[in-house]
């Protein structure tokens, strides 16, 4: 059976874009066809300046999410990446296998480490290394199917890299992944500013983010204050008319439609469109606000979830990185 694994990394709020680009497949195909684990990536989070109780409170959050998208453990694992030990274990052997080269080229890297340097703390070594983590998140599980969002497309093909390479030094270990990605919506992009990725840590400046968990009101007048841009066609085109094109695929996203260009004809004007895409938005975001607010009343449920959760992720992963383990050459405990 195929097996599917992805996450979501708690440094803020989860936003549309994590949901148009991963989440939502996650829920209404992925678990459904394939053996499926869906992981709150928690020791992620810590590769930047972190308050700790915010990190364990959106770490709740997201897993919370998780369920409320319509994740169900009941067809899929869903888990804290920190209460599997396999994580960080097979990291280290990542990073055996990765070159500091290879890291440094990361784009992600380099933005946030641009990042980063402008504040107190100085870059974090585990920054650098992120990538090999999140190798070991994916190549723990024997995974063949990654689905995410464009973003994240630069650290699959790494991690297919340390898998082949891994498998050519010491034999077959690891399954090579791939990446899957949304058919629209690969990189929704920030509202105020549409050559920039909608990203959670972007907290200077919220106006062009949408919460999952933000009121109807806040994302309509997110939506509606959207920049556009010159001109008052709407025509589909990435390049000249960002911000349109931005809106025509958070709409076609929202609606089912496969090609956001063809909706683009159907509108006269940019306030039209701007109106139909913030109900949309609305209309998508209602049951997953409401479902969420049910079950953050029953945190003793998250948590049962989480726990089981963990232990079948356990031992999923236990015996490939036992494996991974030998074949480096390291001695078994007897
Ligand atoms: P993260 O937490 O930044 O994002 C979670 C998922 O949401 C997608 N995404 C987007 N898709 C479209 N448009 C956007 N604006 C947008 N913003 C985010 C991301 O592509 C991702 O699929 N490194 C990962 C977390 C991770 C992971 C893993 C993922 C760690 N280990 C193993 C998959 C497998 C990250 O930072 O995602």
């Amino acid at each position: 059976r195929t097996r599917v694994f992805s996450g979501v990394k708690p440094t803020g709020h989860l936003t549309l874009g994590n949901y148009l680009g991963a989440m939502r497949r996650w829920a209404a195909e992925d678990q459904h066809r394939a053996e499926a684990l869906f992981c709150v990536v928690d020791l992620h989070a810590l590769t930047v300046e972190h308050d700790p109780a915010r990190v364990r409170r959106l770490s709740r959050q997201a897993a919370t999410l998780l369920l409320a998208v319509g994740v169900d453990p009941a067809l899929c694992t869903v888990f804290v990446q920190s209460h599997v030990d396999e994580h960080a274990r097979l990291a280290y052997l990542m990073e055996c296998t990765a070159g500091v080269g290879e890291m440094r080229r990361m784009v992600q890297y380099k933005e946030k480490a641009a990042r980063e340097e402008e504040g107190r703390g100085g870059v974090r070594l585990s920054l650098l290394t992120y990538p090999a983590l999140m190798a070991a998140d994916i190549l723990a599980y024997g995974t063949h199917e990654v689905p995410v969002g464009e973003d994240q497309a630069q650290h699959l093909e790494l991690t297919r890299n340390l898998a082949e390479r891994f498998n050519r030094r010491y034999g077959r270990v690891f399954v090579v992944p791939r990446a899957t990605l949304p058919r629209v919506a690969t990189r929704v992009m920030d509202l105020q500013e549409p050559t920039v990725k909608m990203g959670k840590s972007e907290q200077a400046r919220t106006a062009g983010i949408v919460y999952l968990l933000d009121e109807p009101e806040t994302v309509r007048r997110k939506v509606l204050r959207a920049v556009t841009d010159g001109g008052s066609e709407v025509v589909y085109d990435r390049g000249e008319r960002p911000g349109v094109a931005n809106l025509l695929d958070v709409l076609a996203a929202c609606t089912g439609v496969a090609d956001p260009a063809e909706l683009a004809g159907s509108y006269g004007s940019y306030g039209a469109l701007k109106k139909d895409t913030a109900e949309a938005v609305v209309e998508l975001l209602r049951p997953v606000r409401e479902r969420h607010a049910e079950l953050a009343a029953d945190p003793g449920y998250v948590d049962s979830v989480l726990r089981e959760g963990a232990g079948r992720a356990r031992g999923m992963a236990r015996p490939r990185v036992d494996a991974a383990y030998e074949a480096v050459g390291l001695m078994a405990a007897g």
